[in-house]
């Protein structure tokens, strides 16, 4: 080994060691020339061995290699240990990015918007209103009497306590959309309405202490009954395949009169009676009925010109129908298992 095969040794290691960054490579680029196998110690070594008139050059050549060695990875060493600000030195363009995990829409928006479409195609526009609600929106309007247990603490999940209409309450119902948009229009009016609503209801299988509806109201000066059940069938039809029937029950809503709820004939055993169903062969998905002119009084509509039907769907359900979901719960455990399917 010369003195000039140890320059070129000496370039060979200071380029070598530019390109490292991380704490292990430097560690194994010490051991590779300074440890005890090392280049550097291996050179000393055979420094010993040479003719003393070689020596002395060699010995001068091989020092200057082992401080540049030494200070290049002292250096080095501190710019690992404390990183530049901007982190440039170190950036590697050459790498791949990192790619963002893709993300998807949530069933429940997914069926929040397969409804809404279906209702657009019939002329309905979507509306929306607030989740914190007065008591007035969510009960007086609607015709909804003081002492009606609905009102009750244990129904409700109430913000702060006042006035009618200064009392702040979490919407029990998508219903309050309906007063808010009849305040803001005249008729003739088509809407709907998805949303949040909180009910501070025992937890299990099929409820939850907050979920979804989607409300739509009708008004003009002529609108039937038939109309009503016309419009839900076909809806439903649309969401839950052709063979589809709908069942209207009489029911008591202080906001529609007469009032009903419905249910369709269940998609799994065709109406016979299976665990989705709980035997029944029909699944309840709703309430609905003709507004009730105390309502349209509140509103200032003059009840002997307008008429106008109005209907409430829970959404969970609707989702879990579609695609056998057993357990309301999985829609908001946030659980990507089940979340990734859809
Ligand atoms: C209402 O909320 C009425 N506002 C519906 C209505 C609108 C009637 C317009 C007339 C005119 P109800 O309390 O039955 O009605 O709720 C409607 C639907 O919400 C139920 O059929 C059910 O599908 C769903 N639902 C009710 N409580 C829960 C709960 N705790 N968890 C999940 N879904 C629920």
């Amino acid at each position: 080994m010369s003195v000039e095969d140890l320059r070129f040794l000496t370039e060979e290691a200071e380029s070598s060691l530019k390109s490292l960054h991380t704490p292990e490579a430097l560690e194994a680029f010490r051991v590779a020339y300074l440890g005890r196998k090392g280049k550097v110690t291996l050179l000393f070594e055979k420094l010993k061995a040479l003719p003393p008139e070689e020596r002395k050059s060699f010995g001068q050549e091989l020092n200057l290699f082992k401080n540049k060695i030494e200070e290049g990875l002292k250096a080095k060493l501190e710019s690992v240990d404390a990183p530049s600000k901007t982190g440039e030195e170190n950036f590697d363009p050459t790498l791949p990015g990192l790619r963002p995990s893709r993300g998807a829409i949530h069933p429940i928006t997914q069926t929040i918007r397969e409804i809404s479409g279906i209702f657009e195609r019939l002329g309905f526009e979507v509306a929306d209103g607030p989740e914190m609600e007065t008591e007035f929106y969510n009960f007086t309007a609607l015709n909804i009497p003081p002492d009606h247990p609905s009102r009750d603490g244990f129904a409700t999940f109430y913000v702060k306590s006042g006035t009618d209409k200064d009392s702040y309450l979490l919407r029990s119902q998508t219903s309050t959309v309906q007063i808010r948009v009849m305040q803001k229009r005249k008729p003739p009016l088509r809407m709907i309405s998805p949303g949040r609503v909180y009910r501070p209801d025992q937890v299990d299988a099929s409820h939850s202490f907050m979920f979804h509806q989607i409300e739509g109201l009708m008004v003009d000066e002529e609108t039937t009954f038939s109309e009503l059940k016309g419009i839900l069938q076909f809806a439903f039809r649309q969401l839950f395949g052709p063979d589809t029937k709908t069942r209207f029950r009489p029911h008591f809503f202080p906001f529609t009169e007469p009032s009903a709820e419905f249910d369709v004939s269940c998609f799994l055993c065709q109406a016979k009676g299976c665990s989705v169903c709980s035997g029944k062969g029909w699944l309840e998905l709703g309430g609905a009925g003709s507004v009730d002119p105390a309502v349209f009084e509140q509103v200032g509509y003059d009840p002997k010109r307008i008429q106008g039907f109005a209907f409430g769907l829970g959404v969970e359900r609707i989702a879990m129908l579609r695609h056998g979901i057993p357990d309301i719960r999985l829609f908001f455990e946030g659980d990507l298992r089940f979340l990734r399917q859809f």
